[in-house]
């Protein structure tokens, strides 16, 4: 009997095989072409002095409930303080993650009778959080800022009488292309919606000084911002920026945000050491912006297409399995490469997704996109 009910996982198993969909745990191997630590912080030495310091100064491993309950630490309203002062928010609030906070965010803000337009290609964690809102959702194509006031105008000719929301990434995780951010901010203004930007890739790495790239939208309270700290940041957790009212309707709404023990406070530690290595050590990331530079370069002489400018290099390959055997070889050269397949990308589009970070150096780079060129126009064969 048992048996049966569990056949019937693996029958759906074999079937993603067959598709080239499925999906297995690897350790990380090999230089690293893949990861969002983008500053090299994760492992970086100051990071592990950091995290003993706070350790030996008496910050606990895990924060015991709720922040409603006794969870709230000194560490968490530390950490609070100084990011709302770094990312130049009114305030800030601490998620254990960026996929809760696109889910509270996005299930407890947009009301019944709203309107969510949102990118196509926003993150998996955003669609969750809109699903489980009540707010109407339109899906608009691709960076496209004319569809989405398109689709805002649509809904007030039908009678929407609710607040528009337009919710982006400033930089998308599996393109590394920018959101027209600018048009945005003015779309929302006339039509007096809110306007949600996933910093997720830029945190740390865009905007002056590292602030992301809703700098320039400081200060606006239709402007919500999420900055995840598990990237370029190097911990986890993910904060969400805007005026103080959002923060405390969170607080009092959310409920991933309540019914959940607060992150831990030594990761806020960590967090926070981030924050002030961004600040003391600028030279961190003009370090990575050469070698981006250098990465995209070298990228468009070995593959005749311009990259996309960013630290995040994708190159579309199309088929799902073909995509799986360039990063199998490409790992079994010494390079941490992985396939990105449907559906964390749209069908047909299965690519390999390269990242550039301060965990490898100039001759790394440029060696792994010669023979990434070769082993792709050995599969093409
Ligand atoms: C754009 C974007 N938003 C949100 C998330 C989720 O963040 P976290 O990894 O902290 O849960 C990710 C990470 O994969 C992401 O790429």
């Amino acid at each position: 009997m048992n048996s049966e009910r569990i056949a019937l996982y693996g029958a759906k198993l074999d079937q993603l095989r067959g598709k080239g969909r499925l999906r297995a745990l690897r350790r990380d191997s090999g230089a690293d072409f893949t990861s969002n630590d983008y500053l090299g912080l994760a492992a970086s030495p100051s990071m592990r002095e950091a995290l003993t310091a706070a350790v030996e100064r008496g910050v606990p491993a895990g924060a015991g409930g709720s922040r409603l309950l006794r969870g709230n630490h000194d560490e968490h309203e530390a950490l609070e303080e100084e990011a709302a002062r770094f990312f130049r928010c009114e305030r800030m609030l601490y998620f254990g993650s960026g996929y809760a906070a696109n889910l509270a965010v996005l299930s407890t803000l947009p009301q019944r009778g709203d309107l969510i337009v949102h990118d196509y290609l926003v993150h998996a964690s955003a669609h969750e959080g809109m699903k489980a809102g009540r707010a109407e959702l339109v899906s608009a194509a691709h960076n496209d800022a004319g569809a989405v006031e398109d689709a805002i105008r649509a809904w007030r000719a039908a009678g929407g009488i609710g607040v528009p929301w337009i919710v982006v990434e400033s930089l998308y995780s599996m393109d590394g292309d920018r959101s027209p951010l600018s048009d945005l901010i003015d779309i929302a203004d006339r039509h007096g919606g809110f306007l949600y930007i996933d910093e997720a890739h830029a945190t740390g790495v865009n905007g002056p000084g590292g602030i992301g790239y809703s700098a320039k939208l400081e200060g606006r309270d239709n402007v919500i911002v999420l900055h995840t700290c598990g990237k370029a940041l190097g911990v986890a957790g993910a904060l969400v920026g805007g005026a103080g009212v959002i923060c405390d309707f969170l607080v009092n709404r959310a409920r991933p945000f309540i019914y959940s023990t607060a992150p831990s406070p030594l990761q806020a530690a960590g967090v926070r050491h981030a924050l002030t290595t961004l600040t003391r050590e600028p030279e961190r990331r003009a370090r990575l912006h050469d070698l981006i530079d250098f990465g995209n370069a070298e990228f468009s002489a070995r593959f005749g297409m311009a990259g996309s400018g960013t630290q995040i290099l994708p190159i579309i390959i199309g088929d799902n399995i073909r995509t799986m055997r360039i990063a199998d070889r490409m790992q079994s050269k010494g390079y941490d490469i992985r396939a990105i397949r449907p559906p964390t990308v749209p069908l047909g589009t299965a690519r390999l997704r390269m990242t550039i970070t301060l965990n490898v150096d100039r001759p790394t780079i440029a060696r792994m996109l010669e023979e990434l060129a070769g082993v792709i126009e050995e599969e093409r064969a």
